[in-house]
């Protein structure tokens, strides 16, 4: 069995495949500004050599998306090559393909062009999006500027397997991973199944891309990250992302899980939460 550091181990992604890891009887160390294993910030380098020593693989959430972090990657490869670390796994993302120079794309080049054997997860939009980010219902309504553009939600849990999988196992490295969920919904859709799960009405309001960007602006985000946003939806909005990867199938051997199924499962939480 070995040892895998998780870089962002308490979001989301990072969270699921910890669970998954130890479940195989691996050993995790968990890293963090707070609340992990070992502290880690990827703003002080000083901070990476003890999150790396003694791990044979890391895998790595970025800090965000509104400023390009692709020089601290770098370093953190460096210091990953001396430390003996096999193999790294980076969360991207499939709106890269609507924002190519932004900080995620130039992370992704980073790995690519790093001193270990790499490998680029790419996950459409989460299910959990509307659970636990951006599309979480605000009094009963889902506010998003896609209008009938549909997307082929992943469930986190799926890409937590695969994360996983391509950790582990040799055979992923130096590629790129696509992963998607099995079939594209418009946010009317997800709405109406995910009413039936929540036990009260949720609906889906479109909103004007522009107004969109100057509420995020007037909340204070910070404007790299707007421009990754407004790339993201913008391809929800045209239909450009409506595409099926086939990254769960081909790496677990089992289909991706669905909307419905994954509502099914977690969906409740929203009959409770945001009244
Ligand atoms: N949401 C989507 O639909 C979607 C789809 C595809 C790809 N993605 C990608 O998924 C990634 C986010 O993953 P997630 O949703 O699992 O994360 P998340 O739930 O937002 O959690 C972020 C994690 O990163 C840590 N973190 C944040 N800033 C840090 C810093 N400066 N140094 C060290 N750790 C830091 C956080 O812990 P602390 O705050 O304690 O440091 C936390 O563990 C993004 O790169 C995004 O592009 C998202």
């Amino acid at each position: 069995m070995k040892t895998f550091l998780i870089v962002g181990g308490t979001g989301k992604v990072g969270s699921r495949l910890a669970e998954v890891l130890r479940g195989a009887g691996h050993g995790v160390r968990v890293a963090s500004r707070s609340g992990g294993d070992v502290r880690f910030d990827w703003r002080e380098p000083g901070t990476y050599v003890a999150a790396l020593h003694g791990v044979d693989g890391v895998f790595l959430v970025g800090p965000g998306s509104a400023t390009d972090w692709s020089p601290a990657l770098g370093q953190l490869l460096n210091v990953a090559a001396s430390e003996g670390v096999k193999r790294a796994v980076l969360l991207s993302a499939r709106g890269v393909e609507f924002l190519p120079d932004g900080a995620v794309g130039r992370a992704e080049k980073t790995l690519a062009a790093g001193p270990i054997p790499w490998t680029v997860l790419r996950p459409s939009h989460f299910a959990q999006n509307f659970t636990e980010a951006m599309f979480v219902p605000i009094n009963g309504q889902i506010l998003a500027p896609v209008a009938d553009g549909a997307e082929p939600f992943i469930d986190v849990k799926d890409s937590a397997e695969v994360a996983a999988e391509v950790l582990t196992n040799a055979s992923w490295e130096n590629q790129t991973v696509e992963i998607s969920g099995p079939s594209a919904l418009t946010f009317d859709e997800a709405a109406a199944i995910l009413t039936e799960h929540a036990g009260r009405r949720l609906s889906f309001i479109d909103e004007d891309p522009d107004q969109h960007a100057r509420n995020l602006r007037a909340a204070g985000t910070p404007e790299g990250y707007i421009t990754w946003r407004m790339a993201m939806l913008g391809g929800i909005r045209r239909g450009d992302d409506a595409y099926i990867s086939n990254g769960v199938e081909r790496v677990l051997g089992r289909p991706a899980t669905s909307f419905a199924g994954w509502a099914a499962r977690e969906g409740s939480v929203l009959g409770l939460t945001s009244a």
